[in-house]
C-alpha cells in the first residue's frame, strides 16, 4: 500500500515552508533573485512546451514535492497502471487506455505480461475500424456523421474533431448529439436526410439513459423517413455489442472494460474523429498520445511534464488553498478543451475517500472552468486580474496558424503572452480601482502546431496530469460512483412526472413536481 501524501514527512515540511515562505512569494521578486527561473521551470516534452515559471512555487518547493512523490511511490504506481494491474479497485478493472495508443510492432517490454493478449485484440479491431473511416470518408452518398454519446463518448471525439478541423476532410458534416434534451436531437436531425446520413452510437456500456433514448428516437426518425438498410447507417462503439445488437445495430466496433468512459477517445469511440482525419491522421493522434506516455514513463520525475504539473497542481490546491484552474486554450479549435478537461480533471479526482475509503484529511479536485481566449478576456478575466480570490490560470497556445490570416495570428499570440505578463506584473496605482496586484500565477502550455500528433500529446499529458495528482491524493482516479444516485432518483421522477404522485417526496422536490406537471 501507498502513502497518501499528507502522511508523507514531506507534507509537514511543505506546510511548514509554506506558512514561512510559500505563501509570501512574489513572482517579480523571485525572477529577479534567479535569473535561472525560465530555464529551470520550463520544459520541453513531446510535442509541448511548458512555462511553468510564473507559478508561485521556487525550486526548494519543487524539491520537496518531487521528495513526497517518491515518498508515494509515484513511478511503482505508474508502473502498475501501464502494466496492467487492476489499479481501479472498486471496479475491479485495470487502466490501460496507454495500451490502445502503443503503436504495432512495438515490442512489449518484459514487464507487461499481463497485456500481450490484449494488445492482439486492441490492434486488430483498430486496423477494422480505421478501414471502415477509410470506407466512410470515400463514400460520398454519406455527407452526415452523427454522434450520440455522451460524457466520455461524446467529449474527446466532439473536441477533437473541432480542434482537428485544418486536417478534417470536406464534404461531410459532423454532428453532435448528446443531451437527453430533445431540442438537441431534433435540430440536428431536422438537417439530415436518412440515405445521407451515419448515426454512432457511442457508449461504453450501452445503457446510458441520454444516449439509449437518442438512439432509439434517431432510430425511429431513420425508419419514418424511409431509411433502408439501418446495418449501413447506425454503427454501435461499445464494449456490450449484444446490447447493441439487441437493439437492432448488427455493425459494432467493440472496445474493453479496462477503458475507462472518460479515457475512451483513443479507442473505438474516437471513429468520429478517424472518419474526420482519416486512419493516418488517428494514427498520429495515437502516436503523440505514446510518445506523451514513454515520456511519462520514462523522464526522470525533475523533468518528467506531468509530474511536474500533478505537483503544482497538489500545491495550489493544498497549500495555497486554490479551489479552481481555469484553461483558456488561445485557438478557436480547441474550444471544447476545458469542456473535455472538466470531466476529466473532476471526474477522475472529485472523490473525497481514498482507495481504502478513509475520508480524505485534504481536498482534492480543483474546479475545473474556461472558455477560449481571447474571449475570456473579455468576460472573465477581470476577476483573474483584480478579484479577491487568487485563480491559477493554464493557457494552451499554438505557435502556427492553420489559416491565411497572419495578423490575426500575431495578436492572438500576443494577446496570450500579454495576459500571463499582466497576471505577473500587475499594474500599481494608487488608485483602488486600477490597481492590479500582479503576482497572480499562470501556465504556458505552447504547441508548435496543431496537428493529430500534438492533439494525442496534449491529452496524454493531461491524463497522466490527472493521474499523479490523483496518486499523491490517494484516490481511485478511475471509478465514478457519485453519478449513479443522481440516475436512479431520475428513473423514478420520470415515472412520477408522469403519474403525479408525490407521496414521500420532500416538499421541495414535491412543489416541483407539481409545477413541473403545468
Ligand atoms: O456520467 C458517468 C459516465 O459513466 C461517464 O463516466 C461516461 O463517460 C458517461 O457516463 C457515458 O457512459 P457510456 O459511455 O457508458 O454511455
Amino acid at each position: 500500500m501507498h502513502l497518501r501524501c499528507d502522511e508523507t514527512p514531506q507534507w509537514q515540511r511543505l506546510r511548514a515552508l509554506y506558512e514561512a515562505e510559500g505563501r509570501l512569494l512574489d513572482l517579480r521578486q523571485a525572477f529577479a533573485a534567479d535569473a535561472q527561473r525560465f530555464a529551470h521551470f520550463s520544459q520541453a516534452a513531446p510535442h509541448v512546451f511548458a512555462d511553468c515559471s510564473k507559478n508561485l512555487w521556487d525550486r526548494q518547493t519543487e524539491a520537496l514535492l518531487l521528495d513526497m512523490a517518491r515518498q508515494c511511490g509515484i513511478e511503482s504506481q505508474r508502473d502498475a497502471m501501464l502494466r496492467g494491474e487492476t489499479i481501479n479497485g472498486t471496479e475491479q478493472r485495470a487502466v490501460l487506455h496507454t495500451l490502445l495508443r502503443r503503436p504495432p510492432g512495438l515490442a512489449l517490454p518484459g514487464d507487461l505480461p499481463c497485456v500481450a493478449p490484449d494488445l492482439v485484440q486492441v490492434h486488430a479491431t483498430l486496423d477494422a475500424m480505421l478501414a471502415f473511416a477509410e470506407t466512410v470518408r470515400a463514400d460520398e452518398g454519406i455527407t452526415d456523421v452523427v454522434n450520440i454519446g455522451i460524457g466520455g463518448s461524446d467529449l474527446g471525439p466532439h473536441m477533437a474533431v473541432l480542434a482537428l478541423e485544418a486536417f478534417r476532410i470536406p464534404g461531410k458534416r459532423f454532428h453532435f448529439v448528446s443531451n437527453i434534451d430533445g431540442h438537441e436531437l431534433h435540430a440536428v436531425l431536422r438537417q439530415l436526410r436518412p440515405e445521407r446520413t451515419l448515426f454512432l452510437v457511442a457508449s461504453k456500456t450501452f445503457t446510458t439513459i441520454e444516449t439509449m433514448t437518442n438512439a432509439r428516437s434517431a432510430l425511429a426518425w431513420f425508419q419514418s423517413q424511409g431509411g433502408q438498410d439501418v446495418s449501413r447507417h447506425f454503427v454501435a462503439l461499445t464494449t456490450h455489442v449484444e446490447a447493441a445488437r439487441a437493439l437492432g445495430i448488427t455493425t459494432t466496433f467493440g472496445f474493453w472494460d479496462w477503458v475507462g468512459g472518460r479515457y475512451s477517445l483513443w479507442s473505438a469511440i474516437g471513429l468520429p474523429v478517424a472518419i474526420a482525419v482519416g486512419a493516418e491522421g488517428f494514427r498520429s493522434l495515437l502516436g503523440g498520445a505514446h510518445a506523451m506516455d514513454e515520456h511519462f514513463r520514462t523522464a526522470p520525475l525533475a523533468s518528467n511534464l506531468p509530474v511536474r504539473l500533478g505537483l503544482l497542481d497538489v500545491w495550489y490546491r493544498n497549500f495555497h488553498g486554490f479551489n479552481n484552474r481555469c484553461v483558456a486554450p488561445y485557438h478557436a479549435g480547441l474550444r471544447r478543451l476545458p469542456a473535455y478537461l472538466q470531466q476529466l480533471e473532476m471526474e477522475s479526482n472529485g472523490k473525497r475517500v481514498d482507495r481504502q475509503g478513509r475520508l480524505l484529511p485534504m481536498s482534492t479536485s480543483p474546479v475545473l472552468w474556461g472558455e477560449p481566449g481571447s474571449n475570456g478576456q473579455h468576460a472573465f478575466f477581470q476577476m483573474l486580474h483584480q478579484g479577491s480570490d487568487v485563480l491559477p490560470l493554464e493557457i494552451v497556445a499554438v505557435r502556427q496558424r492553420a489559416h491565411p490570416l497572419a495578423g490575426h495570428h500575431q495578436m492572438l499570440l500576443a494577446n496570450a503572452l500579454a495576459q500571463s505578463q499582466a497576471l505577473m506584473v500587475g499594474r500599481p496605482s494608487t488608485d483602488g480601482h486600477r490597481h492590479c496586484p500582479g503576482n497572480r500565477p499562470s501556465t504556458f502550455l505552447l504547441l508548435d502546431a496543431l496537428t493529430p500528433a500534438s492533439l494525442g500529446a496534449l491529452i496524454a499529458l493531461q491524463e497522466h496530469r490527472v493521474f499523479v495528482s490523483g496518486c499523491l491524493w490517494g484516490i481511485n482516479s478511475f471509478d465514478q460512483w457519485g453519478v449513479e444516485l443522481g440516475k436512479g432518483l431520475a428513473r423514478d421522477l420520470e415515472l412520477r412526472l408522469a403519474s403525479g404522485d408525490a407521496t414521500g417526496l420532500d416538499a421541495s422536490t414535491a412543489g416541483l413536481l407539481q409545477r413541473l406537471r403545468g
